[in-house]
């Protein structure tokens, strides 16, 4: 991070903190009609529009390490197979027999030396090509080119692979936009995978994600894990294009003087990582569904996958970085969970301990929409930018967010900083 952010960062943590109402440039953000949760034609926008064009965070390199290691994916409803082709490329397909639609792989991850079809025998190499046929005499000009295995769009940002179901969609760099560009200090080419592991929540995906998308909660609900070290008056939303989101706020302590060591002990660290990041809780949220307090010790994302409209699979991720030897070191902990992996950690189980309840209140007649404050203004970036993804004019009028978060809030500008008497275009 350039010093001059890291100024102009500290300086707005101050205004949050100074500030007793919400900076004048900020627009009064109407209610997110609570329809976007529980009515099933919001959900199949969703599905048509966000699970299909948005990037998503598939997989790492290390659950795939040599060529002809592949694993299955299927968080959106589109069965698909990543492979770790000869060449060193990742790639992905629909895992679907050009033949007659059988699975061309039917375990969830292995490795072999061709994708070959369980039904027929139909073989395809790692570039998807169809390379055999059985019997090929009895089929009248059977053209091979056009009976490849049909390609997901798969592209890395360091060890991390994404997928895109949009042929059209942007590349993945300017997908994430300024977001790349901060997370450069962070080495993303050097974490390795610590561990995965997934829970089944009882919310829709949106009440789970949106949980970790706010410090407003933080006094309340993490009372003894998270208030204590983190100073939430000074935190400082900054907005993306493309709906991603960032968070940052001083810690009180680091995680060297905490107690417990934070759950951080023994980590490799990565000097690249600015003062921001050595400092401050610092979070994104990439759109749609990740989010992730990274640091120079881990980067943790958290993942929330819609099972059913009130149903969410939660993935708790930790990724740590390698050690001198370009390992994963041996003695460091999953931050996420309990030490067996059996439950989620005590954080995450206060983040996460309204969602059914919430859920079930939505969908009484007792609930009709959500009024968020300027903390809470990411939420509301989020949703406006699900619907022009979703296309405003493809939803219902009752299920639309105003778009009042006009563009002079996107990054790089900032009424903040005009207000301060800071002038971003300078320097
Ligand atoms: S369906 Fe795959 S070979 Fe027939
Ligand atoms: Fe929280």
């Amino acid at each position: 991070m350039k010093q001059r952010d890291i100024d102009n960062l500290r300086a707005l943590m101050e205004f949050e903190a100074a500030r007793t109402e919400p900076p004048k440039a900020f627009p009064a953000l109407p209610d997110l009609p609570a329809g976007r949760y529980i009515d099933p034609r919001f959900y199949e926008l969703e599905k048509e529009h966000i699970w299909r064009k948005a990037w998503l965070f598939a997989a790492h390199i290390d659950e795939l390490p040599e060529p002809g290691c592949f694993q299955l994916w299927d968080h959106t409803g589109q069965p698909t197979v990543i492979v770790h082709a000869q060449d060193g490329s990742i790639n992905a397909f629909y895992n679907t027999c050009q033949h007659r639609g059988a699975p061309v792989v039917l375990e969830q991850s292995g490795r072999r030396s061709s994708l070959t079809c369980k039904y027929h025998g139909w073989s395809y190499n790692f570039q998807g090509e169809l390379i055999s046929v059985r019997d090929l005499e009895d089929f009248r000009e059977l053209d091979f080119t056009c009976r490849a295995l049909k390609p997901v769009r798969c592209e890395r940002f360091g060890n991390l692979i994404f997928l895109n179901y949009d042929e059209d969609a942007p590349s993945l760099l300017d997908w994430l936009g300024p977001v790349a560009d901060e997370w450069r200090e962070f080495q993303f080419d050097r974490c390795r995978l610590l561990s995965k592991e997934a829970f089944d929540l009882e919310c829709n995906w949106k009440i789970a994600m949106e949980a970790n998308t706010e410090v407003y909660h933080v006094p309340n609900i993490h009372p003894n894990t998270v208030a204590p070290f983190l100073d939430d008056r000074r935190n400082v939303n900054t907005f993306y294009p493309n709906g991603h989101g960032r968070m940052v706020a001083p810690q009180k302590m680091t995680y060297e003087e905490r107690p417990d060591g934070g759950g951080r002990t023994g980590f490799p660290q990565i000097d690249t990582v600015s003062e921001i990041g050595q400092t401050c809780t610092q979070s994104y949220g990439v759109f749609p569904n990740w989010v992730s307090p990274l640091n120079q010790m881990t980067i943790p994302p958290l993942l929330f996958w819609p099972t059913s409209i009130r149903t969410t699979r939660f993935e708790v991720w930790t990724l740590c970085f390698e050690d001198d030897q370009g390992n994963v070191p041996g003695d460091v902990q999953n931050i996420w969970t309990s030490p067996d992996g059996s439950e989620l950690s005590q954080v995450l189980l206060e983040d996460t301990q309204f969602g059914a309840r919430i859920q079930k209140s939505m969908e009484s007649d007792g609930f009709e929409g959500v009024p968020l404050s300027y903390q809470e203004a990411r939420i509301y970036h989020w949703n406006q930018w699900a619907d022009r993804l979703i296309g405003i004019e493809n939803i219902p009028e009752e299920l639309r967010v105003a778009q009042v978060l006009s563009d002079d809030w996107l990054m790089p500008n900032d009424p903040r900083l005009d207000e301060i008497g800071i002038n971003v275009s300078a320097g």
